[in-house]
């Protein structure tokens, strides 16, 4: 992948681009890079949405008919507010896409969760619409969420997807640092950015399914921890990012480790 050539391509459609080591970073919606990136060009793609929690947020206290709290994140200018059918059609042609840019060889983690709502869980079922290779359980260990109408809820899920129903990633169990499917990590200690993944959440999906100059992407960068384990594990990256300021964090995460290296 030419990053320079894809710079010049984009370049009209990003605030911000960023060539920085063996990667590039765009302050930009995922939805204005993609037409700029080939299809079966990416090995891995690691990403998080928005859980759209401000819709479902919305009266939660009154709904439950508990005092409750629960944690609200807010995403910049982002709103995380759809109605469920637009944010299931933003998902689903986020989807599309990834499975148009990664290889035949290609993975992609998706992190989700279940949203917890009027005494009923919203589970993102459009997944099992595309090649779902497996489900990892990601293993929170705790939660912020104290609403006493529920067990206390501490997972989160990786949906493990492929380019098609006939592909077959590249995948080498021996390489991973969490070898079954339920991955015990505590969360990431908050940087300036509200949910940062743990790096060895990331890592995890990178040794294990990539080989070295292999390109890993993220399309929801936040503060840009798939492109840091992409960087500290000579992959090559590609990272976008609608706010300028989690685009600033990302930028400065990474060029740090390139520093200390
Ligand atoms: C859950 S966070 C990702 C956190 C990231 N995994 C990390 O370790 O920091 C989701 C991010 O997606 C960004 N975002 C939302 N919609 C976007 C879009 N259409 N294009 C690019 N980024 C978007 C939000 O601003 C937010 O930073």
């Amino acid at each position: 992948m030419n990053f320079e050539k894809l710079k010049i391509e984009a370049t009209n459609k990003a605030d911000h681009i960023t060539i920085i080591g063996n990667g590039i970073l765009f302050n930009a919606d995922c939805f204005d890079i993609f037409p700029f990136i080939a299809d079966n060009s990416v090995d891995l793609v690691i990403t998080s949405p928005p859980y759209n929690k401000g819709f479902w947020s919305r009266n939660r206290n009154i709904n439950n008919g508990f005092k409750t709290k629960s944690r609200r994140i807010t995403y910049g200018d982002f709103d995380d507010d759809l109605t469920p059918e637009d944010y299931e059609t933003q998902q689903r042609n986020i989807l599309k896409e990834l499975c148009r840019i990664i290889k035949p060889t290609g993975s992609i983690f998706y992190n989700h969760i279940d949203i917890l709502y009027k005494h009923t869980t919203i589970h993102p079922k459009y997944i099992y619409d595309f090649p779902l290779k497996q489900i990892i359980i990601w293993n929170r260990k705790n939660t912020p969420k104290l609403d006493k109408s529920y067990f206390f809820p501490i997972n989160e899920y990786i949906f493990w997807i492929k380019k098609d129903l006939k592909s077959i990633p590249k995948f080498d169990r021996k390489n991973a640092l969490f070898q079954k499917n339920i991955w015990d990590i505590t969360p990431a200690v908050k940087n300036d950015f509200p949910a940062p993944y743990p790096l060895d959440l990331v890592k995890n999906c990178i040794l294990s399914t990539t080989n070295e100059n292999d390109v890993v992407l993220d399309c929801f960068n936040g503060s840009g921890t798939t492109c840091l384990g992409a960087k500290e594990l000579n992959r090559k990256f590609i990272g976008i990012e609608k706010e300028k300021k989690y685009y600033d964090i990302a930028v400065a995460r990474i060029n740090k480790t390139l520093e200390v290296i």
